[in-house]
């Protein structure tokens, strides 16, 4: 895998990104990606005020040279995002992950200074506008992720957009836990891997013990799509909590959501009170279990560590690759 586009657009050893993740990702987790020869992003919005978000880059950036990540929703809802574009930029974060919206401007700014935008997209259609805006490669969010899910499937999603735009590096997100799917991922011709769910159990990681400990127990099938979190759907672990305020919005929310002059402070009041949800759950243990995961729990046996979890991923990956491509042709 080390000969993958990404590796070589970043600089780095192996051209998987311990993804983005609200509320769980830190510097440690960058740190500890970065020093294994991997990379990983952060989300800005993870930082209350804008000198956290500049003091955190600082701590990152002195510890280590190689390339990070911020990622920055660049719709409205985000009211922070020039001046968390700006104090990336002058912090010398390496590159950019947009999800929602325009990132036009973020794509401007960033060239002028050689910093690298990667945009997160579900389809062909909102792929062709950030390949048109010049963007230097597409997060494919494929089915099986966790957070904001698309809707098409991997083994579509990548070689849909390798055909549809040549040349333009596809890092491929959603369901990767192990060697094998790194190698079928690379198959189906993805430049890069970026991988979330199973860096939540991490020692590195801020989020509550209950929370690390629930990607350990729950099982694949527990993970369930939400639309009470925000506009957007979600996966979420179907805990006692989630299964009792139900995944669909009920009929005044729906309503309200889709009432022409109120669905714009609806839609806020929805995002403030699913962020609220998730941000108690993550950090404290409550009977409202709310947590954000993908379907790829399912292979979490254990609290560990960012690195120990880098290792296994890349040695399960080469024995695999070795043990189907090696074996001699049959005649
Ligand atoms: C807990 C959690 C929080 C996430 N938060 C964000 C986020 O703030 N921004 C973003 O672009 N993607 C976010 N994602 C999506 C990840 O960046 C990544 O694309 C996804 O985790 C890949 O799928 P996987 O979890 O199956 O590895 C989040 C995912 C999870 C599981």
């Amino acid at each position: 895998m080390q000969d993958l586009a990404l590796a070589k657009v970043l600089d780095i050893q192996y051209p998987i990104i311990v993804a983005p993740m609200f509320l769980v990702s830190n510097e440690a987790m960058l740190i500890a990606a970065c020093e294994f020869g991997a990379t990983a992003a952060v989300p800005s919005l993870n930082y209350r005020t804008p000198e956290e978000l500049r003091k955190a880059l600082r701590r990152v950036r002195s510890a280590t040279n190689k390339a990070f990540g911020v990622n920055l929703i660049v719709n409205k809802s985000n009211i922070h995002m020039q001046e968390h574009l700006k104090i990336c930029l002058e912090e010398g974060v390496d590159y950019f992950i947009t999800s929602l919206g325009n990132p036009k401007q973020v794509i401007e700014e960033s060239h002028k200074q050689g910093v690298k935008v990667f945009c997160d997209v579900v389809d062909e259609k909102y792929a062709k506008k950030v390949v048109d805006l010049g963007c230097d490669g597409l997060v494919a969010v494929n089915s099986g992720a966790g957070g904001h899910a698309g809707s098409i499937p991997v083994t579509v999603l990548v070689p849909m957009l390798k055909e549809k735009f040549p040349g333009v590096p596809v890092i491929s997100a959603g369901g990767i836990a192990n060697g094998k799917a790194l190698l079928a991922v690379e198959v189906l011709g993805a430049d890069g891997f970026q991988i979330g769910t199973p860096f939540i159990a991490t020692k590195e990681a801020p989020v509550s013990e209950e929370y690390k400990k629930a990607i350990i127990d729950y099982h694949a099938e527990d993970v369930v799509m939400t639309s009470k979190l925000s506009g957007t759907p979600c996966t979420v672990i179907a805990t006692d909590y989630v299964k009792k305020i139900g995944t669909e919005q009920n009929p005044i929310e729906k309503f309200l959501n889709e009432n022409r002059q109120l669905k714009k402070y609806a839609k806020m009041l929805t995002h403030y009170k699913g962020m609220k949800l998730l941000e108690n759950a993550a950090f404290q243990a409550s009977y409202k279990s709310v947590w954000c995961a993908g379907p790829s729990l399912e292979f979490s046996k254990e609290i560990s560590s960012v690195k120990d979890i880098l290792q296994s991923l890349v040695h399960s990956y080469e024995e695999e690759k070795n043990s189907r491509f090696s074996r001699p042709a049959k005649l």
